[in-house]
């Protein structure tokens, strides 16, 4: 990480805490002193936002592999824009989901070969890249309970299709064990936050 303030992601299933998450380490890491980019995936840029309804709105019909194509296109973007010049102007980044989701939904649950698909967001998304990846692991139905109701295309497909997603995410932690770390999102919003803060305290030097 060369010194400059950490590029953080946090991932997992639909209503694990992600948001809720995100915006306690944002306000842990301006406490510090730090100023803080908070991105959300898919968007954060004008485009990626453009993105972003297309691929979740409930009248498109999409295959994994366009899905795939589309996230990947809709994170270079936001990298290119919004993560490489907070990075370069001494900013931290805290995005929630980046690989390990379009790698869970697409690939694990959705049925796309897992290598293309980690070969395609390393090639054409891959930099700059995170310093760590944080997944909320939380049980489907306690996740499901935590979110209410559905809202998106994609929230839609039920607990069996989130159940492979949460699959997915496992397996993401066993292929990149260097970047991802597995943080237990069970509990008080207060003891997530600190084992979140837990799992990304070293890369503050
Ligand atoms: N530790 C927690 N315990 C109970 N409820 C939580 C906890 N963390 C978040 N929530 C609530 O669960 C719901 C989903 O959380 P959210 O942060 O939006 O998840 P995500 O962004 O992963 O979908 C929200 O209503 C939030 O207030
Ligand atoms: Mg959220």
């Amino acid at each position: 990480m060369d010194g400059r303030p950490p590029f953080v992601v946090l991932d997992g299933v639909d209503g694990c805490g992600k948001s809720t998450q995100a915006a306690r380490l944002v306000e842990a890491l301006r406490g510090r002193g730090l100023e803080v980019e908070h991105l959300r995936e898919p968007g954060g840029t004008p485009e990626g936002e453009a993105l972003r309804a297309l691929i979740l709105g409930r009248d498109s019909e999409l295959s994994a592999g366009v899905e795939a194509l589309l996230f990947c296109a809709a994170r270079r973007q936001l990298l290119e824009r919004r993560v490489a010049p907070a990075l370069e102007r001494g900013a931290a980044v805290v995005c929630e989901r980046f690989h390990p989701s379009t790698f869970a939904y697409q690939a694990a649950a959705g049925g796309l070969p897992e290598g293309p698909l980690l070969d395609l967001l390393h090639t054409w998304a891959g930099s700059p890249a995170p310093d760590r990846v944080l997944l909320l692991e939380l049980p489907v139905p306690e996740a499901a309970a935590r979110r209410g109701a559905a809202t998106d295309r994609i929230e839609d497909r039920g607990l069996e299709f989130q159940e492979a997603v949460r699959r997915g995410l496992e397996r993401y932690a066993e292929l990149a064990p260097e970047l991802a770390q597995r943080v237990d999102a069970a509990g008080s919003e207060d003891e997530v936050a600190g084992r979140v803060w837990a799992a990304v305290e070293d890369l503050l030097g």
